[in-house]
């Protein structure tokens, strides 16, 4: 094995890294928002909403990641008659596929809560709305933190498919290495690398976050 080439290109390492870590980060954020929506949809009264949320959750979850890129790649300049950065894309796509995935695990994580406390505060006076804001969903969280740090690493793995519409992640830096060098081995050998330091990396971030909140109980 001969990893000469590092010291070369290991800058166009350090900017894929970069580029992965904005993709999840920008992903996660609005997947999370999304997410929230498309849970309380999923738990409202309403039959419309319920039904729209439902299928969503149900068709992202039932259809292919690298489908759903294409999808967006090629069909949203098709729609909106405008030219997107592929990065923009990559995002729209794993955005679209997490908050499905977040949905679930947020809607998992407020029915965790008794429905006594729903009932506790509605008894005295407040709006659902704000029941929900106030009481449920940040005791929800707690229950929520655990799956939602394992969908943060999903997502990071998740985001090498983006490299394939052209988005410089870590997975394209590695095949661009690995074409120049001719070398097809250890580029991706440090491309497996540097996914495994961030992902083990988030996982203990999250397992710390976790017990500073079991403290509390
Ligand atoms: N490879 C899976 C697919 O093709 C990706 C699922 C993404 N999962 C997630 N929890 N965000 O659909």
């Amino acid at each position: 094995m001969d990893f000469s080439f590092l010291q070369r290109y290991y800058p166009m390492y350090i900017t894929g890294t970069l580029n992965t870590l904005a993709l999840a980060f920008f992903t996660l954020l609005l997947g999370v928002v999304f997410g929230i929506l498309l849970a309380l949809m999923r738990l409202s009264k309403s039959r419309i909403l319920k039904g729209f949320a439902s299928s969503y959750i149900e068709f992202i979850r039932g259809t292919p990641l690298l489908v759903q890129l294409y999808i967006v790649y090629y069909g949203l300049p098709q729609i909106t008659g405008m030219r997107f950065p592929s990065f923009f894309a990559g995002i729209i796509a794993l955005t679209i596929n997490s908050s499905a995935y977040i949905a679930e695990i947020i809607r998992a994580g407020i029915l965790s809560v008794d429905a006594g406390q729903m009932e506790a505060v509605r008894s005295l006076g407040m709006s659902h709305a704000l029941s929900m804001r106030y009481i449920i969903i940040p005791q929800a969280f707690k229950n929520i933190l655990p799956a939602l740090g394992n969908e943060f690493v999903v997502v990071v793995k998740e985001s090498a498919i983006v490299s394939i519409i052209g988005i410089y992640d870590i997975m394209y830096s590695g095949n661009i290495i690995r074409g120049n060098t001719y070398r097809p081995f250890e580029p991706l050998i440090i491309v497996a690398i540097i996914y495994f330091i961030i992902t083990f990396t988030l996982s203990n971030l999250v397992g710390i976050a976790e017990r500073r909140m079991r403290i509390s109980d």
